[in-house]
């Protein structure tokens, strides 16, 4: 076949179809996975299968190329992707954004500097303290009423990279966990301006490109770089998401280098095939799948936005500027119910057997995704409803305040391999932090290893702890102490 009719068939799945033939070949396998398709698998997970999925469970055969070094289908399968997004180059990924990021930390930021928004994900602290980065961080501006953060400004990335003349790249979050977009095309532009890398966290962006109802997507507004986790909103399975490059400013071949590093020797071959389907499905009937999915929740956001005591987030809420709002996210402040977004979470899933992606101190975070039944929204309208008549008026617990700007005394890398110990966490005030404490989800850092304890940190830690929130990254999960550097 011609190889570049072959590139623009977006209703082949090149990796698939080749874990199809070898399957079919009935090949004698003496390789691993030990448990060969299937046989050698625990009984009880065996049963899950009829067969078929755990053949595909395979390795780097001839054939079946190798995902390090990708010559044959998995070549081909990131060809169909990079042409799909309308980028030079693309990757897949096992090991979710959380690789990605890490990957184009090393690759294009190395132990230089780096603009990074404060809201960054938890899952940038392993690419700075394994590359050494040195981040620069910028605000988001905060919706009024909500206080939630929405994208930074430009303007504020034009000031740093004054400020910081030799940073490597700017990274940018978009859409942010709550589904809200900054002016991603001035962001790029200001990076552009400074002949920087405008590198962009879209691990909640990989269905934006597909429908005309969305927020456009980050190879669309500019971006030299982004990761997305396809796992999430684009139809794959979980750990699976996609890295795409654009123009010449991250060298392809050092973050094919930096994936080597970072990534398993070991790809998962189901994981991979479930990136190429899902690759195939988005560009034959992502529109349609989206019209349904967007049809969904603009039924489900008017009729919670009928009951009493809900306030949902909706674009005239966010502030002047480029702000948008993915409309498949539900963002909804249950303050006016007298109950925490934690308490009424616990309530759906206890009461109501209704889980939802998120919760925070005042909102509630449902996604309706391209897999979203009716039956899923309706559910959470009849369990809100209810809820808001039984529980209307119960005090609110005290909602923590997440600090609100840093002081960075040394790099996140010389922090977390400094000599550390233990202190009590009301006593930790003025100390060099030596991890990271993130309320999970959404996962963003009050704290990074590198910056000053202050009294404003130890409040909310202190609140943190006293509503037993989830949190990822401290050594003491009680958060009775903090490790700190010893100087
Ligand atoms: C904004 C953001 N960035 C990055 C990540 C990491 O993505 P992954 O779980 O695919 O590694 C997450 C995960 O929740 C996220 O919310």
């Amino acid at each position: 076949m011609n190889r570049g009719i072959f590139l623009s068939s977006q209703d082949r799945a090149p990796l698939f179809e080749a874990l199809l033939r070898h399957i079919a070949g009935n090949p004698a396998q003496l390789h691993i996975p030990g448990h060969r398709q299937g046989r050698g698998l625990p009984e009880s997970f065996r049963r899950l299968d009829n067969g078929m999925l755990f053949s595909l469970d395979l390795t780097e055969l001839p054939g079946l190329d190798d995902l390090h070094n990708p010559v044959g289908p998995l070549a081909r399968a990131q060809e169909l992707a990079a042409t799909l997004y309308g980028a030079d180059r693309s990757f897949f990924l096992v090991n979710g954004t959380t690789v990605g990021i890490g990957a184009l930390l090393l690759a294009a930021v190395g132990q230089g500097e780096v603009i990074l928004p404060r809201n960054a994900h938890g899952s940038f602290l392993g690419g700075l303290v394994l590359s050494g980065a040195d981040p620069v961080f910028v605000y988001p501006e905060t919706i009024p009423g909500f206080g939630l953060d929405c994208g930074v400004p430009p303007a504020a990335i034009e000031q740093a990279l004054v400020k910081h003349p030799g940073a490597a790249a700017v990274f940018a979050l978009h859409p942010n966990y709550y589904g809200v977009t900054g002016d991603l095309a001035g962001q790029a532009r200001a990076a552009q301006g400074a002949d920087k890398p405008l590198l962009v966290d879209e691990a909640h962006g990989a269905h934006l490109r597909f429908h005309p109802g969305l927020p456009g997507d980050a190879m669309s507004e500019g971006a030299a770089a982004c990761v997305q986790s396809t796992h999430k909103l684009g139809g794959s399975l979980t750990q699976t998401s996609l890295l795409h490059l654009k123009g010449g400013l991250v060298d392809a071949g050092r973050v094919a280098a930096a994936l080597r590093l970072l990534e398993t020797t070991s790809p998962s071959y189901i994981l991979l095939a479930s990136l190429d389907l899902a690759r195939r499905q988005l560009a034959l009937q992502g529109r349609e799948l989206l019209e349904r999915t967007l049809e969904l929740a603009g039924r489900l956001r008017k009729r919670l936005a009928r009951i009493r005591g809900l306030r949902l987030l909706a674009p005239e809420d966010l502030p002047e500027g480029k702000y948008s709002l993915d409309p498949t996210k539900l963002v909804i402040s249950v303050r006016g119910l007298g109950l925490t977004g934690y308490q009424v979470r616990d309530l759906l899933a206890d009461r109501y057997r209704v889980y939802i992606e998120m919760a925070d101190a005042s909102h509630v975070v449902a996604f309706v995704t391209i897999g979203a039944a009716g039956r899923d929204c309706s559910m959470l309208g009849d369990a809100l409803a209810d809820l808001a008549v039984r529980e209307k008026g119960l005090p609110g617990a005290p909602l923590p305040e997440a600090p609100g700007t840093c002081k960075k005394l040394m790099k996140p890398r010389d922090a977390w391999f400094s000599r550390a110990g233990r202190v009590a966490l009301a006593e930790a005030a003025g100390r060099i932090c030596a991890e990271t404490v993130a309320v999970y989800p959404p996962g963003i850092p009050a704290v990074y290893p590198g910056e000053e304890i202050t009294p404003e940190i130890i409040n909310y830690l202190t609140t943190v702890r006293e509503l037993k929130l989830p949190c990822q990254g401290p050594s003491d999960p009680a958060l009775k102490t903090l490790k700190v550097v010893i100087e």
